[in-house]
C-alpha cells in the first residue's frame, strides 16, 4: 500500500494560506484491500513524531467523509505543521504516508510591524523598493509577509524570491487585499531585499471601462520580514522610511499593452520611501494558487523572416537571450494568427500586446515582469542581424492547478481537439478564470466559467482556484443586493443579473461539490446561491404569467449561429427561465446536502413552480415545444424540463433540426455544452459523434482544419470564405465551446460523479463508444484516487478495462445495456457491438466526410461531389438521389446503395 497526493484544503503544501480550518485529503494506491478499515492522522511541529501536537488515534472509516479529514485543532499563526496519515485496509494491509506540511499565515487582525509605504517619484515612474540588512549570525529560517500594489516581484541579493509571477494576483481588490508569505534565506553578513513594482490590474489600464477609476492610483508596499537565527534569536523588521526607493528600468507596464524595459535607464539616487495610508480594503492571507511559469516552447521561424511561431497558442510571454549593442531597441509584437504572410493583430482591438527592450549592452536573459500575452506568433523588430529562433523561448504562465484528467483516443484529430480545450483552460486560468488572454478584456466573465467549470474540473483540480473565484463573486454580489455581475472581479463594469452568467453563483458551487464532496466549501457558497435565486425571483414578482424571467436584459444563447444577432435565435425569456429553474434546483439540492431542510423545501417548491410555469408557456397542451431551436430542445431535455409526454417528441425535433441544418449545430454558449450530452441521453449517440467529427463549418473540427491550437470564441472566427470574422469580438482562445471535453470524460470515457457519493467516491460508468474514434485510453485522478479506462474495438467486439481506485465504487451501464455494481479494482468487459454500415439513409455530410464513402460516391455518383442544385437542403443520400436534379437512374441508385452497404462506420 502506498499513500499519495496528500493535500491540505486541496493544495499541496500551502504556504501562508488563510484557511478557516485545515482539511486533509490523500489517495491510497497499490493496496491489496478495496477500502480503508481505519485511518489515523498525526500532526507534528517537525517532520517526525518527536513534536506531536495532534493524534487522531484510529478512526473508523464511517466517520470520514470523502473530502477528507478536518483537523480539530486551533492553529497558531506563522507556524509550519507537518502531518501524515496511516491507513489500514479490510485485509489488514497498512501504510504510513510520508510527512507533508502546511504553514499558517499571520493571525487574522495581527498588527504589522511596518507601515504601508509609497514612492516619492510619483505614479509615472515604476519604483524599486530596497532594504539593506545585516545578519550577524547564520539564519535558520526567514519569512517575508508582503503585498505590493499594483503588482510585484521580490528579490534577495539579486535573486528572485519564489517562483510566482504577477503577485499578488487579481482579486476583488475593493473588498480585500491578499498578502503572500515568501520563504527566503538571507546570508550571514550584508543582504539586500528589493521589491519591484508595476501597475498590473490594480492601477493600470484594465477592464471594459478605460476611464473608470482604478482600484488605486499609487504604488504601495507593505512587508514584514521575520528572521530566525540558528541560535534561536529572532528579528523582525517591516516597511518604513528606512526603505529606499529608486527608479525602475521598467518604464512601462500594462496588462493589455505590454511592457518596456529600458536597461539604459539609470536608477538615479535613491530616496527614502514615504509612509502612506493603508488602502481601504482589509488585508487577508492569500487563498489563491500561485501563478507560475509552466511549459516552454522553442519557436521556429515562419516564412516571414521576423515572425516566430511557438506552434501553440497560449498565455504567457516570450523570453530571449540578448547581447545586442547598447542602445539597440528590440520590439516584440504578439498575435494569435498569421494572415497574408504576416502576424495578424486586429482581433486584439485596443490591446497593444507589445514588449520593448532597450539594450544597455550587457548580455542577459530578457523577459517581461508585469504583463502577459495571448499568442502563438511573435514578430521581432530591431533584432541585430538575422533572427535566431534558438535564442527565444515561449513560456506558458498560469495558475498552478494540478492536472487530473488525460484522454487519448484512436482518433488523432480528436486528440488535438482535446488538447485545444486543455490549452484554452491553461491560457485562461490566470488567477481569475478569464474569457480570453489576448484582447482588451481578459476578464472573469461569469458565464464562460459557469459553462466550462465541469470540464475544467476534469482537466485539473479546480477546487482552490474556483473557491477563490467564488469568494470574489460573493464580494461583488454583496455590492449588488444579490445580483451577480457578468464580470468578476467587476472592475467597475456594472453589467449584472444576466441568465447563464449570474448562474455561476449556483452552478460553480454545485459542480465543485460533485467533483470534490467538500461540504465546507458548499456551506461557504450556499449564501451566494440563495441570494442569486432570490434576486431573480424578485425580478419576476408582479408579472404575469408568474415565474417567467422576462423583464431583464439578457445575453441569450450568446454567439449562436441561429437568429440574427449575437444573442442567437432562442427566445431569451426561455433561456433565462430555464436557468432560473436550474439554479433554483441546485440551491435546493445544496441545502439538502447541508441538512437545511426548510431552505431545501423553499427552493424545491420554487423550482417546481418555475417548471410548471415554463411548461405552460413553452409546451403546447399536446406536448409540442413552442420554441423550435436546437438550444431550446437541448435545454428542455438536459434540464428535464419537458412534460413527461414531450420528451421523445423534443428529442425527435432536436434531431430533425440538426438534420435540417445539414447535420450541423447552430448552438451558442448556452446550448453547446449540453448538445452532445442531450443527444447521448436520448439514444442518439451516433448523431453526437457525427457532430463531434464533422469537418466542415460549423464544427469543432472546422477550427482544427483552420489551424486552431486552442478553442475559438466563435464557430465562425474564421469564416468559411477564409476571411476573419469582422465583428471585433474574435478571440482564438476562448474556452466555452471547449466544454465538449466534458462530454468526452462523461460519455466517451464514461465517468461521471454522482450526487449520492460525490467526489468520485462512487461513479456512474456509462461509456458511449463509437467505432470512428477506435479506442479510448484515459486516466482521471479524482479526489479519491485514479480511475483508468481503456476501451477499443476488435472486430465485432468492444473490450474495456476499468480500474476503480481504493475505497471507491461504480455503477456501470455497458453499451449493450447490461448493468453492474463494482468495487475497487480492475474490471474487464466485453460487449458485442455489430458494425454499422452506410446506406442511402446515411447523412450526406457523414458520407462525404468519410474517405471510403467519398470514394464510392466519386465512382458511382460523381455529380454529388460537384453539387446538385439545392443539395445543401438535402440531408440524406436518399433525399439527394430522389431529387429531380439528381439525374441518376434506378440501376445506378441500386449500385450506389450496394457499394455504400460495403462501407462500415
Ligand atoms: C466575452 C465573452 C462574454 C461576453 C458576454 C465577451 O466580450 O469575451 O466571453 O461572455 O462578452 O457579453
Amino acid at each position: 500500500m502506498k499513500i499519495t497526493n496528500l493535500l491540505t484544503n486541496h493544495i499541496d503544501r500551502p504556504l501562508g494560506f488563510g484557511f478557516e480550518k485545515a482539511r486533509f485529503s490523500w489517495e491510497v494506491e497499490e493496496a491489496a484491500g478495496t477500502k480503508a478499515a481505519s485511518v489515523r492522522v498525526q500532526v507534528s511541529l517537525s517532520p517526525s513524531d518527536e513534536a506531536p501536537v495532534y493524534d487522531s488515534g484510529e478512526i473508523t472509516c464511517e466517520l470520514l467523509d470523502s473530502s477528507g479529514w478536518a483537523l480539530p485543532l486551533d492553529l497558531k499563526p506563522r507556524t509550519r505543521y507537518y502531518w501524515r496519515v496511516y491507513v489500514k485496509d479490510e485485509l489488514d494491509g497498512e501504510a504510513f504516508s510520508d510527512w507533508t506540511w502546511f504553514e499558517t499565515p499571520k493571525a487574522t487582525g495581527e498588527a504589522w510591524q511596518g507601515s504601508w509605504i509609497t514612492s516619492p517619484f510619483g505614479r509615472d515612474c515604476r519604483p524599486v523598493f530596497t532594504r539593506r540588512f545585516e545578519c550577524a549570525e547564520e539564519v535558520k529560517a526567514a519569512r517575508l509577509y508582503l503585498i505590493g500594489l499594483g503588482v510585484y516581484e521580490a528579490y534577495l541579493n539579486g535573486e528572485k524570491l519564489g517562483s510566482e509571477v504577477l503577485s499578488p494576483g487579481f482579486h476583488a481588490y475593493d473588498s480585500y487585499l491578499m498578502y503572500q508569505t515568501l520563504e527566503f534565506k538571507p546570508q550571514k553578513g550584508a543582504n539586500v531585499l528589493e521589491i519591484w513594482l508595476g501597475e498590473g490590474w490594480y492601477m493600470g489600464h484594465y477592464g471594459l471601462k478605460p476611464r473608470a477609476p482604478k482600484y488605486g492610483d499609487q504604488y504601495a508596499l507593505l512587508a514584514e520580514a521575520h528572521l530566525c537565527y540558528e541560535t534561536g534569536k529572532e528579528e523582525v523588521f517591516g516597511t518604513d522610511e528606512d526603505w529606499l526607493v529608486s527608479k525602475s528600468p521598467i518604464s512601462f507596464d500594462s496588462i493589455y499593452d505590454g511592457e518596456t524595459w529600458d536597461a539604459t535607464l539609470l536608477p538615479g539616487d535613491p530616496l527614502p520611501a514615504v509612509k502612506t495610508d493603508a488602502p481601504k480594503a482589509p488585508l487577508d492571507a492569500r487563498v489563491n494558487l500561485p501563478i507560475e511559469r509552466h511549459e516552454s516552447f522553442t519557436p521556429s521561424l515562419t516564412r516571414h523572416p521576423q515572425v516566430l511561431d511557438m506552434g501553440q497558442n497560449f498565455a504567457g510571454w516570450c523570453e530571449f537571450d540578448c547581447d545586442a549593442p547598447k542602445g539597440t531597441v528590440i520590439r516584440l509584437l504578439y498575435g494569435e494568427y498569421m494572415r497574408d504572410g504576416d502576424i495578424y493583430r486586429e482581433n486584439l482591438r485596443t490591446a497593444k500586446q507589445e514588449f520593448g527592450y532597450v539594450s544597455d549592452g550587457v548580455p542577459r536573459r530578457v523577459r517581461p515582469h508585469f504583463t502577459y500575452y495571448g499568442f502563438r506568433y511573435v514578430k521581432v523588430e530591431g533584432w541585430p542581424g538575422a533572427l535566431e529562433p534558438g535564442r527565444f523561448e515561449g513560456r506558458a504562465i498560469y495558475s498552478s492547478l494540478k492536472r487530473t484528467g488525460e484522454i487519448t483516443t484512436g482518433h488523432e484529430q480528436l486528440n488535438r481537439l482535446y488538447l485545444n480545450t486543455l490549452w484554452s483552460l491553461k491560457s485562461n486560468f490566470l488567477d481569475v478564470p478569464t474569457d480570453c488572454p489576448q484582447r482588451d478584456e481578459r476578464m472573469g466573465w461569469t458565464g464562460d466559467i459557469q459553462i466550462f467549470a465541469d470540464t475544467a474540473s476534469y482537466h485539473m483540480d479546480t477546487a482552490a482556484f474556483l473557491d477563490k473565484f467564488m469568494r470574489d463573486l460573493r464580494c461583488e454580489q454583496l455590492r449588488l443586493d444579490g445580483s451577480v455581475p457578468c464580470v468578476v472581479p467587476m472592475c467597475r463594469y456594472e453589467l449584472n443579473g444576466v441568465a447563464a452568467w449570474g448562474d455561476a453563483a449556483c452552478v460553480i458551487p454545485w459542480q465543485l461539490y460533485l467533483h470534490t464532496a467538500d461540504r465546507d466549501m458548499l456551506a461557504r457558497q450556499l449564501p451566494a446561491m440563495c441570494d442569486w435565486v432570490d434576486w431573480i425571483f424578485r425580478q419576476t414578482e408582479g408579472f404575469q404569467p408568474p415565474y417567467l424571467w422576462a423583464h431583464s436584459a439578457q445575453l441569450g444563447d450568446w454567439l449562436a449561429l441561429d437568429g440574427d444577432s449575437v444573442y442567437g435565435g432562442t427566445d431569451r425569456t426561455f433561456v433565462a427561465t430555464a436557468y432560473f429553474y436550474y439554479s433554483t434546483l441546485l440551491t435546493a439540492k445544496a441545502a439538502g446536502v447541508l441538512g437545511q431542510e426548510d431552505v431545501r423545501q423553499k427552493y424545491q417548491g420554487l423550482a417546481d413552480s418555475i417548471k410548471s410555469a415554463f411548461q405552460n408557456e413553452y409546451f403546447t397542451p399536446s406536448g409540442r415545444i413552442a420554441i423550435r431551436t436546437q438550444t431550446a430542445c437541448v435545454m428542455s431535455l438536459y434540464l428535464d424540463l419537458c412534460p413527461s409526454g414531450a420528451v421523445e417528441s423534443t428529442a425527435d425535433l432536436l434531431e430533425q433540426l440538426l438534420r435540417e441544418n445539414g447535420c450541423a449545430l447552430s448552438t451558442g454558449f448556452v446550448g453547446t455544452p449540453w448538445l452532445l450530452p442531450a443527444l447521448c441521453d436520448h439514444r442518439r449517440e451516433s448523431l453526437a459523434y457525427d457532430l463531434l467529427l464533422r469537418q466542415d463549418f460549423p464544427s469543432w473540427m472546422y477550427e482544427l482544419n483552420n489551424g486552431a491550437t486552442t478553442i475559438w470564441e466563435r464557430w465562425n472566427s474564421i469564416e468559411p470564405d477564409g476571411s476573419m470574422n469582422k465583428d471585433g469580438m474574435n478571440s482564438f482562445n476562448h474556452y466555452a465551446y471547449g466544454s465538449v471535453a466534458g462530454w468526452m470524460y462523461r460519455y466517451a470515457v464514461g465517468l461521471s460523479p454522482i450526487e449520492e457519493a460525490p467526489g468520485f467516491r462512487k461513479v456512474r460508468f456509462a461509456p458511449k463508444p463509437d467505432r470512428r474514434i477506435g479506442s479510448v485510453n484515459a486516466v482521471f485522478d479524482s479526489p479519491c484516487g485514479k480511475y483508468r479506462v481503456q476501451w477499443q474495438f476488435k472486430g465485432d467486439q468492444w473490450r474495456c478495462t476499468l480500474t476503480i481506485p481504493f475505497g471507491c465504487l461504480a455503477d456501470a451501464t455497458l453499451p449493450d445495456g447490461e448493468t453492474r455494481s463494482l468495487r475497487a479494482g480492475t474490471h474487464e468487459f466485453l460487449c458485442s457491438i455489430g458494425k454499422r454500415h452506410f446506406s442511402l439513409d446515411s447523412a450526406l455530410d457523414a458520407l462525404l466526410s468519410n474517405p471510403k464513402t467519398h470514394e464510392v460516391i466519386s465512382e458511382y455518383f460523381p455529380r454529388a461531389l460537384k453539387g446538385i442544385p439545392f443539395q445543401y437542403e438535402m440531408h440524406t443520400m436518399r433525399q439527394l438521389v430522389s431529387s429531380p436534379f439528381a439525374e441518376i437512374t434506378r440501376e445506378e441508385i441500386e449500385t450506389l446503395e450496394n457499394a455504400l452497404a460495403q462501407c462500415e462506420i
